[in-house]
């Protein structure tokens, strides 16, 4: 994967306080290829690397998504990988089901919010970062 990107190359990890968006962090920054990585946790998240520049929004909503739109400014991202999701949630009784009379649809709706309509939204925010990598 990494072949195929520039040398100083910036990346994008959202979620990435944790499981995959963490390893791959770790994995990006142990080359020298990297230029920059912006990392996207809700809480702050301090890694010492200079090349690492963490946001702290949430970017499954709307107001997380313009916020990093912002920041970003359409610098060009030549990885974006997003590593929110959810599978459970104690505070808000998030299981993973495993009866069809388990299904309801507060909780369905939540599991899609994070899992599948963010990283559609996520994408549609991040046009102007992909347009100038297509456009040279
Ligand atoms: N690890 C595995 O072996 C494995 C295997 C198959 C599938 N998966 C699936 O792959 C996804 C990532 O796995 P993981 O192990 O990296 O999970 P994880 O350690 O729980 O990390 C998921 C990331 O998602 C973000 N997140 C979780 N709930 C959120 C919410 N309600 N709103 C916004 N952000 C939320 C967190 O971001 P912050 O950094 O902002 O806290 C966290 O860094 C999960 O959906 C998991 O079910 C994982």
């Amino acid at each position: 994967m990494l072949d195929i990107l520039p040398d100083r190359y910036t990346a994008l990890i959202t979620g990435a306080s944790s499981g995959i968006g963490y390893a791959l962090l770790n994995q990006l920054l142990s080359s020298s290829r990297a230029g920059r990585i912006i990392t996207v946790t809700r809480q702050p998240f301090a890694i010492d690397d200079e090349r690492v520049i963490s946001l702290t929004l949430d970017a499954t909503t709307d107001e997380g998504r313009s916020a990093l739109n912002q920041q970003l400014a359409g610098q060009p991202v030549h990885l974006f990988f997003n590593a929110i999701g959810l599978l459970h949630d104690d505070a808000r009784k998030l299981h993973p089901e495993k009866r069809l009379d388990q299904l309801n649809a507060d909780s369905l709706q939540a599991i899609m919010h994070v899992n599948a309509f963010t990283p559609a939204l996520l994408i549609a925010s991040l046009m102007d970062s992909f347009k100038v990598l297509i456009a040279v």
